[in-house]
C-alpha cells in the first residue's frame, strides 16, 4: 500500500514531488495518460487548499484550478480576503480521471482507493509545506487529508485538529456550486463564503 512506504523514500521538495507524480502509475488513472498536475504556491504557505483532481483545462495547462471551478474559487477567495497567491493549492488526486464522449472528456469521480493511493503525495506535500490550516474542498479532498470519508454537511464550519498540529477546515467543492441552480446555489454559495471567512479569520 502506497501510504505504508518508508518515510525515507518521500520526496523532500515540492519540485521532487512534481517530478515524481508525472511518472506515478500506482493507480489505474495513470492508464489514461493525462499529465500530473502539481500543486502551486509558496513552499511555506500558511494555508493549503486541497481540491479533488485536475479537470480538462488543468490537464492541458498543467496548472491547478485554472478552469471554471478555479474561476469561481478565485471570486470566493477574493470575497473572503484570502490571497490565492499566498496559498499552496493542490489536489487530492494528481491526474485527471475522465471518460471520452466524442471530443469531450467527462470528469469521473476518483474512487476511494485511488484517493487513498494518492494520499502518499498529499502527505508528502503537507510534510514539506507544513501549513497552519488546510482547507479541503469536497469529499475527495476531505478523505485525502483524513484518510476516511466524512460528510461535508456534518464537518464544515469548525476546525478539525490534525496530528501535525495544523487544522483542517472542510467545505464544499466549487464544482458542486457550479452544478446547482437557483435558491439552492445561492444557499450553498453563502455557506461556502461563510466557511472561507471562518478559515480566513483563523489565519489572521
Ligand atoms: N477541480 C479540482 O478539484 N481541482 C482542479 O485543479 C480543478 C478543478
Amino acid at each position: 500500500k502506497a501510504g505504508a512506504m518508508e518515510d525515507a523514500e518521500r520526496p523532500g521538495t515540492l519540485e521532487a514531488v512534481a517530478d515524481a507524480i508525472e511518472t506515478c502509475a500506482r493507480c489505474p488513472i495513470a492508464e489514461l495518460h493525462t499529465h500530473a498536475v502539481p500543486g502551486e504556491g509558496p513552499v511555506h504557505a500558511r494555508l493549503m487548499i486541497v481540491g479533488e483532481q485536475p479537470g480538462d483545462q488543468e490537464d492541458w495547462q498543467r496548472r491547478v484550478f485554472v478552469g471554471p471551478a478555479g474561476q469561481l474559487l478565485n471570486v470566493h477567495l477574493a470575497r473572503a480576503g484570502i490571497d490565492r497567491s499566498a496559498a499552496y493549492v493542490t489536489n487530492a488526486v494528481k491526474h485527471f480521471k475522465f471518460v471520452q464522449r466524442g471530443k469531450r472528456r467527462l470528469h469521473q469521480n476518483p474512487s476511494a482507493r485511488e484517493i487513498d493511493t494518492c494520499r502518499w503525495w498529499i502527505e508528502s506535500e503537507r510534510a514539506i509545506v507544513r501549513p497552519k490550516l488546510v482547507l479541503a474542498m469536497g469529499a475527495s479532498a476531505a478523505r485525502s487529508v483524513l484518510g476516511r470519508t466524512v460528510s461535508i454537511g456534518k464537518t464544515r464550519g469548525r476546525p478539525i485538529p490534525l496530528e501535525d498540529g495544523s487544522e483542517l477546515w472542510v467545505t464544499a467543492h466549487p464544482s458542486y456550486l457550479l452544478r446547482l441552480e437557483g435558491a439552492g446555489r445561492e444557499k450553498q454559495m453563502r455557506l461556502f463564503d461563510a466557511d472561507l471567512a471562518a478559515a480566513a479569520a483563523r489565519l489572521s
